[in-house]
C-alpha cells in the first residue's frame, strides 16, 4: 500500500464512486484517440474542466462514450481497483449505469461483464474486493430509472449487489422513482439514494420516505434540519459522505464549513467516498485526510471504514472476512 507521511495506517474502504467517474484523463484521451472521439472540449493539460454542477455532469457523460468493449471497460475497473488498493483500501463499491453503456453503444450485459472481469482481475492482482450498485439517472426520468432497476433485477448479473439514484437531484420528485426502488428491493438488492448534495433537507426526506433505502448518497445537508439529523441517527440510515466533491462542486467553501464532524457527533453512521475522484481533484486516501482537517479523530476516522464494511451491499460470509 501507499503509505506516506500522514496516511492512516488502518484500512480504507469506499462505498460511493461512479466508474465513468473515476476514468482517469489520461485513459480517456488514449481511447477517444483509438475510436476518432474528440474529447478537447473536456480534457485541457491532462485535467478535466468543467464548471458547474450541469457542466460537469456533461463532462462526464462525454468521457463516458469512449468505453466501448467489455476490455475497455475491465481495464477501467481494474485501473480504478488497483490505484484504490495502493491508497490502502480493502473493499469498494461503484456505481454502473445501463444509459451511459447505452451512450457509447455498449450493450449494458457486455459493459457489466466487462467491469466484473475487471474487479476479478483486481482481486486477483491487489487483493481489493469489490461490487457494483445499478445507477438509474434521475434526470433522464421515471421510465428511465424503472428501466435501470429492472436491468439491475435482471438474471446472470454477477457482482452486481445494489440499486441507486444519481444525476441531477434539482430534476423531479422522489415519489417518481419509487417504483423502481420497488424493483430493485423485490430483486433482493441493496438500496442507496443520492440526496442532500444539491438540495437541502427536504429532499432527504422525500428519499427515505418514498424510496426506503438502507444508506443515503451524500445527505449532508440533512445538517440544516435537527429533527432530520436525530431520525438519521435514530434509524441507522448510513451517510455515503463525499468531502472532496462537496467542495469540488462548492456545496461547503471549506473543509472546516463542512458537516461531517457534526454529523458524526450527532451519532450518525457516516463512510467516506471520492465520487468522481479525477473529476474532483481527489482520491480516497485524501477523503480521509479531509476528515482529519473537518477534526475527526483517529477513533472516528477507524469507524468510517467499519461501518463501510458494515453497511456494504456484499454477501455476509465475505463481510465477515473483511471485517
Ligand atoms: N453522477 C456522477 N457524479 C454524481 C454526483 N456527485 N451526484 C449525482 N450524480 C452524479
Ligand atoms: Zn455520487
Amino acid at each position: 500500500p501507499r503509505r506516506g507521511a500522514g496516511q492512516p495506517d488502518f484500512p480504507l474502504a469506499e462505498l460511493h464512486c461512479h466508474i465513468e467517474g473515476a476514468a482517469p484523463p489520461a485513459l480517456v484521451e488514449r481511447l477517444g484517440a483509438k475510436y476518432g472521439v474528440d474529447v478537447s472540449a473536456i480534457i485541457r493539460d491532462g485535467a478535466y474542466v468543467w464548471h458547474d454542477f450541469t457542466s460537469f455532469l456533461a463532462a462526464y457523460d462525454h468521457a463516458a462514450t469512449v468505453f466501448r468493449s467489455e476490455e475497455d471497460y475491465a481495464e477501467l475497473a481494474f485501473s480504478y481497483l488497483t490505484d484504490l488498493a495502493a491508497q490502502g483500501a480493502l473493499y469498494a463499491e461503484f456505481f454502473i449505469s445501463p444509459d451511459h453503456a447505452r451512450s457509447s453503444g455498449t450493450e449494458p450485459e457486455i459493459y457489466a461483464r466487462g467491469l466484473a472481469a475487471g474487479i476479478v482481475r483486481a482481486r486477483d492482482g491487489a487483493g481489493i474486493e469489490a461490487r457494483m450498485i445499478v445507477v438509474g439517472v434521475r434526470h433522464l426520468g421515471p421510465d428511465a430509472v424503472e428501466a435501470a432497476a429492472r436491468f439491475a433485477a435482471g438474471p446472470g448479473r454477477p457482482l452486481v449487489t445494489g440499486f441507486n439514484l444519481a444525476g441531477d437531484e434539482r430534476i423531479g420528485a422522489a415519489q417518481d422513482f419509487a417504483k423502481a426502488f420497488d424493483i430493485a428491493r423485490d430483486a433482493g438488492l441493496g438500496l442507496t439514494a443520492h440526496a442532500g448534495e444539491l438540495c437541502g433537507p427536504e429532499s432527504v426526506r422525500a428519499a427515505i420516505d418514498c424510496l426506503k433505502p438502507s444508506r443515503i448518497g451524500h445527505g449532508v445537508r440533512a445538517i440544516e434540519d435537527p429533527d432530520l439529523v436525530r431520525q438519521i441517527a435514530e434509524t441507522g440510515i448510513v451517510l455515503e459522505v463525499c468531502p472532496g466533491s462537496n467542495l469540488a462542486l462548492g456545496i461547503y467553501p471549506d473543509i472546516a464549513a463542512h458537516p461531517l464532524k457534526r454529523l458524526v457527533e450527532a451519532g450518525i453512521r457516516a463512510t467516506l467516498g471520492s465520487d468522481d475522484p479525477p473529476f474532483f481533484h481527489t482520491d480516497l486516501a485524501r477523503e480521509y485526510e479531509l476528515a482529519t482537517q473537518n477534526g475527526l479523530t483517529g477513533a472516528e476516522r477507524i469507524a468510517l471504514t467499519r461501518t463501510a464494511l458494515e453497511a456494504a451491499f456484499v454477501e455476509e460470509d465475505v463481510r465477515r472476512k473483511l471485517l
